[in-house]
């Protein structure tokens, strides 16, 4: 499949989009004025590119290291196909600015041929806000430069370029190219996944280009590494050790909470869980298929991996309440007591609802037939595991103040955070 960027562009996009061979695409590269086409995805069976993402790429770590671990079984393969593909662009292939899908870090390598990949960067910190593609002030089509710089860089062969998640970019091919490209998850950009993901999850059709579900077995697995890295002590290496946060440091704690509110809302986050099963992107639910998701909680995600994500939500529980026995945050200026992690998942639980309501005001499509009743379901479903989490949450959806939009901590509420280790029995000196 690719498409066809010489075909005038209307409002509906699928005019573009051709079935065609790669000869195809050789022929229209030898000719004067031949057509502009760009083939996108194809996928890679093999994981022959994965270390290209090394050493930055947390979920491989991640993958390797809890291979045969209870959810984790020897049969589980690694997504390739949406983890690494190849590009093949004719000149003046154009890519609009977009975020890509499910807050996953992306790496592109020229193989041949030349691109120009251009990074829009926000001149306030917009992308961990709700909303912030919706509105007058905002268009994929031409972004207003009194809130957004461009730079761009040109990348020829044998360079490689690795992106943060969250971030806004469009690509244009200056010179007939193949690329090889891909998606990871790092433990070092988390947080900037979890707001790429929110994105991604209520705004999929306005924001991006393609989705890769699959990808979220990689942030259960990383949350296995977590548990048994740090709340059972297995022993790590010291390449595994830099994949595993610091919690004794505001970001790692964050990075540390951030994996474990991605997997209490492992359900809530997935596209599948709003579908019933077999129901089809374009169908509405049947009576009986209505009946199993409404009464028996029953959706299109497959057994098994239900059963994962169930484990991972277990997991994440867990290594919550071990958080909360191991450590102290503390508030610097007032010196008051903060459950961090609360915070967070009440924050992340109220602002995918808040920002479901906008999306819905502005007619902007998320994940297939996600609708604001089945969303609020959903989380509820969630957070009674954690209930000081579903306090929060109704928490934050009282609030009115200017931070309602925020889809992380404030920073500067962040930066006052004293973390240490709480005193246990094993500290204790004095006589009993
Ligand atoms: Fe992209």
């Amino acid at each position: 499949m690719f498409v066809d960027q010489s075909v005038k562009l209307t409002d509906n996009q699928n005019e573009r989009l051709f079935q065609g061979t790669i000869q195809q695409l050789l022929d229209e590269s030898r000719k004067p004025n031949g057509k502009v086409l760009n083939a996108l995805e194809f996928l890679f069976s093999e994981p022959g590119d994965l270390p290209m993402s090394q050493p930055f790429a947390s979920d491989m770590v991640a993958w390797y290291a809890t291979v045969g671990q209870p959810g984790a079984g020897k049969d589980t393969h690694i997504p390739v196909n949406h983890l690494r593909w190849g590009l093949c662009s004719l000149e003046n292939a154009y890519t609009a600015f977009h975020i890509d899908a499910e807050g996953l870090c992306t790496l592109i390598q020229v193989m041949s041929g030349a691109k120009l990949w251009i990074i829009a960067v926000p001149k306030r910190p917009v992308m961990s806000t709700a909303g912030v593609f919706f509105g007058e002030r905002f268009s994929f089509k031409a972004l207003n430069p009194d809130d957004w710089d461009v730079e761009a860089v040109l990348l020829l062969p044998g360079t490689r370029l690795l992106m943060r998640p969250n971030v806004v970019h469009s690509v244009i091919t200056t010179g007939h190219s193949i690329c090889h490209g891909g998606h990871f998850y790092a433990t070092s950009t988390i947080q900037e996944t979890v707001c790429g993901l929110i994105h991604s999850f209520i705004c999929r059709d306005l924001i991006t280009n393609t989705s890769h579900h699959p990808s979220r077995l990689l942030l259960r697995r990383l949350m296995q590494f977590f548990y048994y890295g740090l709340v059972m002590e297995h022993p790590t290496d010291e390449s595994e050790k830099a994949h595993l946060p610091d919690l004794l440091t505001q970001q790692g704690s964050l990075d540390f909470i951030a994996v474990c509110s991605l997997n209490v809302l492992g359900n809530v986050l997935h596209h599948q869980t709003y579908s019933a099963p077999n129901q089809d992107e374009d169908e509405p639910a049947d009576q009986e298929q209505q009946k199993l998701w409404d009464q028996y909680d029953v959706n299109d995600i497959s057994f098994d991996e239900r059963t994962h994500i169930r484990h991972a939500r277990g997991l994440a529980l867990d290594a919550i309440r071990w958080y909360e026995t191991k450590f102290e945050v503390i508030e610097s200026k007032y010196g008051d007591r903060v459950e961090l992690p609360t915070e967070c998942i009440g924050l992340h639980a109220s602002s995918l609802l808040r920002y479901k309501e906008r999306a819905i005001a502005e007619g902007v499509k998320g994940a297939p037939h996600c609708e604001y009743w089945m969303l609020k379901k959903q989380i509820k479903n969630a957070l009674q595991l954690h209930p000081p989490s579903l306090a929060a949450c109704d928490d934050y959806l009282q609030l009115k103040d200017g931070n309602n939009n925020n889809l992380v901590l404030n920073p500067e509420f962040v930066q006052g955070l004293l973390i240490r280790p709480k005193n246990t029995w094993a500290d204790f000196e004095g006589r009993i």
